[in-house]
């Protein structure tokens, strides 16, 4: 058995778990999902299920990673034998989320290289050729190198320079993009509270899916983060900073996307369309708009990759922990695991177009996956926790070395009021999509 690995420094995993939470979400996701509920108003449901909720989630995933000194599965079936299948299915679904996660991250990649090279193509032509199909496997190529050289020279280097970077790329795009002279119509879009919309349930689970999500909460991501963690370190302090930088990143990343879109008379659609259709017309109009357009492209690559690696991470440290095999073995299996398994939501947007039962196989996994399994996972996990883990240790762990201390009504109320509140989302979202 070889010897765990654990983080080189505090900073290093401070950083690391900003890189997981984040990501795509809070570039994209988060200023359209603001937009489209109440503007500034949204704000008040966010912020109040942050407090409430994630970070105390959050804190509650890295003590009992740190705990046990175990992956997730492991963590589990330490608690009981029963719990394997729900720690495979945790498991799973992390793995299937990383699976079309990293194909999102080829078109990023491509688009980089387009906008760069200028040879810009529409989203259209795109996705009618191979490209994308190269792409995933490029960005599977990369991840792979990082996870494999393990958690100090791998992940921890990676995040590191990556958040380094994001930052100084983040903070004079969105200077600029508020400087153009249209963008106090954005702004206002973007922050104008209506606060009326309080009221509708909705803009609440709303609120609680963005939380989950941006957090990187329930899928073992962060119990496996916090089983990296020999020092003992407050984890109340440091959840705090990990949850105020993923925060402060949305607010910016809304900042910038709102102040630029409007500025050029355009949509703030959603997802994709935003990102490979209104974001790339943008840049081809603009004035600097290769520089600008490379930066936003950058950013999310970054942002994308961290998040990546600490799901890929997930999966590698289940082989090592649970089967015991070497980090080398382990990574190169999941690697080749992801290669079969991302190949058919690659295809679904490329010539091939690759459909099931009427949709891209993208779209119906990440229907499937990264919103119901997601929630369910969450649900799974924080039972278990809460209903069958030994509640005395991990409150110790979590109060260790902290000023303020988690009472233990905490887990009392969460024990509850958790699984209701996110079978309230999941229905929630089954009845306003239909
Ligand atoms: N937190 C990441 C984001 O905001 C997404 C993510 C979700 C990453 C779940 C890993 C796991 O984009």
């Amino acid at each position: 058995m070889q010897k765990r690995e654990s983080w080189n420094s505090h900073v290093g995993f401070i950083l690391s778990s900003v890189g997981s939470a984040v990501g795509l979400g809070n570039i994209w996701r988060f200023p359209y999902v603001v937009g489209e509920n109440g503007g500034g108003a949204f704000l008040v449901p966010y912020v109040i299920i942050i407090v409430g909720f994630g970070l105390i989630f959050m804190i509650i995933e890295f003590a009992v990673g740190r705990y046990h000194q175990t992956s997730i599965l492991s963590c589990l079936i330490k608690t009981s034998k029963k719990f394997k299948m729900p720690g495979l299915f945790i498991v799973s679904v992390s793995f299937v989320i990383l699976s079309y996660y990293l194909v999102v991250l080829g078109w990023i990649l491509s688009y980089t290289i387009f906008i760069l090279t200028g040879s810009f193509q529409d989203f259209e032509s795109f996705t009618n050729s191979w490209l994308p199909v190269f792409s995933f496997v490029i960005v599977l190529g990369f991840s792979y190198g990082i996870v494999r050289r393990g958690i100090t020279r791998g992940i921890e280097k990676l995040n590191k320079i990556g958040i380094i970077l994001l930052i100084s790329l983040l903070i004079p795009l969105a200077i600029y993009g508020m400087s153009l002279p249209e963008a106090d119509g954005g702004l206002k879009y973007y922050l104008t509270p209506d606060f009326s919309k309080l009221y509708e349930p909705s803009i609440w689970s709303t609120a609680f899916g963005q939380v989950f999500f941006s957090l990187s909460l329930g899928l073992g991501i962060l119990v496996t983060y916090g089983s990296y963690l020999k020092e003992k370190k407050s984890l109340v302090t440091s959840s705090s900073i990990i949850v105020a930088t993923n925060s402060m990143v949305s607010f910016v990343g809304g900042l910038m996307i709102f102040s630029i879109v409007f500025s050029f008379g355009m949509d703030p659609s959603a997802g994709p369309s935003l990102v490979f259709q209104v974001m790339p017309s943008i840049f081809s109009i603009m004035e600097f708009g290769t520089i600008i357009g490379v930066t936003f492209f950058l950013l999310l690559l970054i942002a994308g990759l961290t998040s990546a690696v600490s799901l890929f991470q997930v999966s590698v440290s289940t082989l090592e922990d649970h089967a015991g095999y070497s980090k080398s073995k382990s990574s190169s299996i999941i690697a080749v695991l992801l290669l079969i398994a991302g190949i058919f939501s690659a295809l679904s947007y490329s010539s091939a177009n690759l459909q099931l039962f009427g949709s891209p196989i993208l779209d119906l996994l990440d229907t499937y996956f990264g919103t119901y399994g997601l929630a369910i996972s969450g649900i799974v996990f924080i039972v278990i926790i809460t209903w069958f883990m030994d509640r005395r240790k991990i409150l110790e762990q979590i109060n260790l070395n902290s000023r303020i201390k988690i009472p233990d009504s905490a887990f009392s109320i969460i024990k509850f009021t958790f699984p209701a509140l996110v079978i309230l989302s999941i229905l929630f979202t089954i009845i306003v999509e239909n």
